[in-house]
């Protein structure tokens, strides 16, 4: 089983508010309908999540009864979002079925504590592809936070037994200072890079939280690639097994 993470800033436009890359879903959509085998997707939050997340500081938790509406809001607008792919998904014949991560995990700290995994188990079990997605989740210490979908995705690598995740970004992988492509890396090669990476601003730590994520997962034996999903057929081949240009992230 393999696991795919379609990031943000490849579903939709981060420097428009609730715009979708519609064209680049298509195909994408059309590349995994190539590839078949087991699969269990997530879907960032981009410009649908993020600004409605940290407009309502939801990343430090419930502080007010203000934030409320932004709790509202931030799910409201993922809603929209996972509708508008799996829509793109299933009219290229996906199995594809949405599961609400809000609905299935249960956080501590920011930190996934308890999933209703079988409800992904079913899914997959059926032979439909379960669709998650970056959340606002509930949290028994902070009342709330902002799940990530790179979370989720080691999540569910882990607990899966996947045999790899595929990360699909707007980028060709990590860079080292000198602006190389990495195009293998693990936990100690990524310490050297980790503090060059500019900061996002998102709710979920951005490219620095995702190396973070990626790196554990690796080291818990399930490695993965970064790979940059605006250019053609790079997740299709990714997906496939193949060596593509991109960051595998890898146990020392
Ligand atoms: C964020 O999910 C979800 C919300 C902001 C509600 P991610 O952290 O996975 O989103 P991207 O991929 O960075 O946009």
């Amino acid at each position: 089983m393999i696991l795919l993470k379609l990031g943000g800033s490849v579903v939709t436009d981060k420097s428009r508010a609730f715009s979708m890359r519609e064209e680049v879903v298509k195909r994408l959509a059309g590349e995994i309908a190539e590839v078949g085998g087991e699969l269990v997707i997530v879907h960032g939050g981009g410009s649908f999540g993020h600004p409605v997340a940290t407009e309502h500081r939801l990343q430090e938790g419930l502080a007010s009864e203000t934030q409320l509406l932004g709790i509202a809001k931030t799910r409201l607008a993922m809603e929209r979002l996972t509708e508008r792919i799996v829509s793109i998904l299933v009219s290229k014949a996906l199995p594809a079925v949405p599961i609400q991560s809000s609905s299935v995990f249960q956080c501590r700290n920011g930190r996934i504590e308890k999933a209703e995994i079988w409800l992904v188990k079913g899914l997959l079990r059926l032979g439909c592809i379960p669709v998650l997605n970056g959340d606002v989740a509930l949290d028994e210490a902070r009342g709330v936070c902002i799940l990530s979908g790179d979370q989720v995705l080691a999540y569910l690598a882990r607990t899966l037994g996947a045999e790899r995740a595929v990360v699909a970004t707007d980028v060709d992988g990590l860079f080292d200072r000198g602006g190389r492509l990495i195009s293998r890396v693990t936990r100690r090669s990524a310490a050297k890079v980790i503090p060059y990476i500019t900061p996002s601003g998102d709710a979920t730590g951005g490219m620095q939280g995702k190396v973070e994520e990626l790196i554990n997962l690796a080291e818990d034996g399930v490695p993965s690639t970064m790979v940059n999903a605006l250019v053609k057929d790079r997740v299709r081949n990714a997906l496939l097994g193949r060596k593509v240009k991109g960051t595998v992230f890898e146990a020392e």
